[in-house]
Formats: structure tokens, sequence, C-alpha cells
């Protein structure tokens, strides 16, 4: 009987432990806190595709053009993928199973542009078909690009080497690659600054562009 009541009484402080400290970590601020000591030179793009209610790709391009500036261009699809969840997931791996590339609104020219940010969800460990679909019509040639991601804990796997393979002949800048969120999360519309701030694109941005640019 005791022995129950103690196991009772820890189940309680852990999950209201859980939630308040979810919830604080839900309400923290995202915005940055250390200075920004390097910027991109030139005119920049940052070209991402975005899928889940959450947006967590949307969110850390967006933190990107506050800090580096330039042109934000969401990658659209003619027809979105279907809703829930499981009906994207199964939709993914039959376009991928049968090489089917989705069709983009407008494909975004960027002659003009030097420096390009380029995000994508990881999607089955790499980067999103939709961005396939805008590098087979443009695979920046000459350009600096800048790649990043948001995953839902599996990491990068190969979204970096796949993209060197798409672009040879850019010039690829370290990615950012942070952790969006889960099944579980993106339910809970828990998203990318759960666990990251702007800090975290400044310090990659401080690290991308420090000393004489583009050497
Ligand atoms: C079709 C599909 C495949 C996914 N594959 C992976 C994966 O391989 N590894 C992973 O960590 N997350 C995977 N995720 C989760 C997303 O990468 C993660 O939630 C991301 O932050 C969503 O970004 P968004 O809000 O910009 O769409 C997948 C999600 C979808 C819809």
């Amino acid at each position: 009987m005791k022995i129950t009541l103690v196991i009772f009484a820890v189940i309680v402080v852990a999950a209201v432990c859980g939630t308040v400290g979810w919830r604080l970590l839900a309400n923290r601020p995202s915005q940055a806190t250390i200075p920004l000591t390097a910027k991109p030179q030139g005119k920049v793009a940052i070209v991402y595709y975005s899928q889940s209610q959450v947006q967590n790709t949307a969110t850390l391009a967006r933190w990107i053009q506050k800090h580096a500036g330039g042109d934000l261009i969401a990658l659209e699809l003619v027809t979105p993928y279907p809703e829930p969840y499981p009906a994207t997931l199964k939709a993914v791996e039959r376009d991928l199973n049968e090489g089917r590339l989705p069709k983009l609104k407008t494909i975004p020219r960027l002659e003009g542009y030097d420096v390009v940010f380029l995000g994508s969800p990881i999607w089955y460990g790499s980067y999103a078909p939709p961005l396939e679909t805008f590098l087979r019509a443009n695979a920046l040639a000459g350009k600096t690009v800048a790649p990043f991601c948001t995953h839902g804990g599996s990491g990068e796997g190969r979204f970096v080497a796949d993209l060197r393979k798409a672009c040879p002949q850019a010039r690829m800048l370290e990615r950012l690659s942070l952790r969006g969120s889960n099944q579980i999360e993106r339910r809970l519309k828990r998203g990318l600054s759960l666990r990251h701030t702007e800090d975290d694109v400044v310090n990659w941005l401080n690290r991308l562009f420090a000393g004489p640019q583009n050497d």
C-alpha cells in the first residue's frame, strides 16, 4: 500500500514537472542574445520548402532572413501533399518509389543572386522532393550555397551529400541542421523554438561569413 502511494506520488510529481517544464520551454523567447559579427556579401536569397503545420523550416528561414537579410522565397506546390502526417508520408514514399517529382507553382529565378540559403525538412533521410524539382531547373552553378534543414530526430542523413550531387558547380558552405519536431510534438503544435533560438542562426552566420568573404 505504502509503495503504491509512493509510486503514485512520483508519477504525479513527474507529470506536473514535465508539463510545467514543457510550457516554460515552449514559451521562452527565441530572439538572439549574441551579437551578429558577420553577414553574407552580395545579393542574398533564402529558398526553402516547409510542409508541416508547425512550419519548422519556414521559421528557420525567417530567422535567417532576420539576421542575414535577403529575399525570402517559399517553394509552393501546384498540388499540395495530402494531410494528415501519415497520408503525407505515404504520398511522398509512393512518389519516391515511382520517381515522380511534385510540380512547383513557380520556379524562382535566381540570376543576379550571389548567396543562396537553401532549406528543407529532412524527408526519408534527405531533402524534400520539392527542392529536387527546384534544383533540376536551377542547379545554382557559380552560386554560394548555405544549406539548412530541420528534422524530427534522425539528423540530416544524406542531406548535404545529396545537395552536393545536385549542385556540383555551387560553392557549398557548412550546413545548419536543427531538430524540428517529431510526430508527437507536431500534434502538440510544438515547433523549432522548443529546442532552438535565433542564437543558433547567429552563431552559424558568424562562422560562415567571418574573415575575408568567400575565401
Ligand atoms: C514525408 C516525411 C518524411 C520524414 N522523414 C524524416 C526523416 O527521415 N528523419 C527525420 O528526422 N524526420 C523526418 N520527418 C520529420 C520532419 O523532417 C520534421 O518534422 C521537420 O522539422 C518538418 O519541417 P517543416 O515543419 O518545415 O515541414 C519526415 C516528415 C515527413 C512529412
